[in-house]
């Protein structure tokens, strides 16, 4: 099925998934065939070794007219507020989410595209839900303004599957932790921020409680998940928008310990801020298993490899970042 993509969109390039998507997706489709699109941050690195457009997703006739340019046929819709800065602004949380969102369907519906993926998240889940091994199939009722815009993308998708046979597909992600750009606004953010501060500073406070822990995963576990999931053939799916995906789950204390491990005059402390609400009002790990039935899914870091890699990864990347 992945023949049924083959000029892709990706909007939201420039954002933490968005910036490491495009260069994966542009080495198995081409440098061409990978069209990214960035609205507040221009692009930069590699992401400019292709068709890079400027664009507002509240702007339903500019997703059109990009469309039609290069003639897309598949979109990854990665543009979002996320949880922490959806709460500080929630009007724009929906506006950015929910608008943005129905106009990409409203462009896949007219102008007939072969398939749009667009990520969920932990967020769609509330307290209600188990603790542990929340289910793909449970109810879905998030105390934040973030989760409220994922849930309605979630029944979005669906709506437009059912009704015009439009494929969306979707995943619910966990927090992501990455080193090629950082995340913005996010409760999980504290997962990548450690990183940077222990080789940076020495020093990091958790902006939650050491024993907060929340589903977590590691980025080239991300970029092959929203790939795998885009390139399933339809047929398998007994899902559309709404994928548990599950990879890593561990506590704040956790990850300081694994970093003190490989950086040991790191030091840290916990002061939980507004966010540790947020956090609060989501599962510690989730159960995936229709993305593993259905779509093969299998996560391959776990918190050793994913920090191992991090941290060498990063400190590079940091270095580089001097010598310049
Ligand atoms: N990383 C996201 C957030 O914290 C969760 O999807 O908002």
């Amino acid at each position: 099925m992945a023949g049924q993509m083959k000029k892709i969109l990706v909007i939201g390039a420039t954002g933490q998934i968005g910036s490491e998507l495009v260069s994966h997706l542009r080495e198995d489709y081409g440098e061409n065939s990978v069209i990214g699109t960035y609205n507040n941050t221009d692009p930069s690195g590699d992401l400019l070794d292709g068709p890079m457009e400027k664009l507002d997703v509240l702007n339903a006739g500019r997703i059109g007219e990009v469309v039609d340019k290069y003639e897309v046929d598949s979109v990854f819709h990665l543009a979002a507020i996320l949880s922490a800065k959806g709460e500080s602004n929630p009007q724009l949380a929906f506006k950015v989410n929910v608008m943005g969102t129905f106009n990409v369907l409203e462009v896949g519906r007219k102008q007939q595209l072969n398939r749009i993926v667009i990520p969920s998240s932990i967020g769609v889940f509330g307290p209600e839900v188990p603790r542990e091994k929340a289910p793909n199939e449970t109810v879905l009722r998030p105390t934040s303004m973030y989760g409220v815009t994922k849930v309605t993308g979630e029944l979005l998708g669906n709506y437009y599957f059912n009704k015009y046979g439009l494929d969306v597909r979707g995943a619910r992600f966990p927090g992501i932790i990455s080193y090629k750009t950082l995340p913005g606004g996010g409760t999980t953010d504290y997962a990548v921020e450690a990183f940077y501060k222990a080789i940076e500073d020495r020093h990091y406070s958790f902006f939650v409680r050491e024993d907060t822990r929340l589903p977590l995963m590691y980025m080239p576990d991300c970029t092959r998940a929203l790939i795998e999931l885009a390139q399933a053939d339809l047929e398998d799916l007994n899902y559309h928008a709404d994928y548990n995906v599950s990879s890593l789950s561990f506590s704040a204390r956790d990850l300081a310990e694994a970093i003190r491990k490989r950086i040991p005059e790191f030091s840290f402390d916990f002061q939980p801020d507004e966010r540790q609400e947020i956090a609060d009002s989501w599962p510690n790990s989730m159960d995936d298993t229709p993305a593993r039935k259905d779509w093969g899914w299998q996560p391959r870091f776990g918190l050793e490899e994913m920090t191992d890699d991090m941290i060498d990864k990063l400190k590079e990347k940091l270095d580089e970042h001097e010598r310049k």
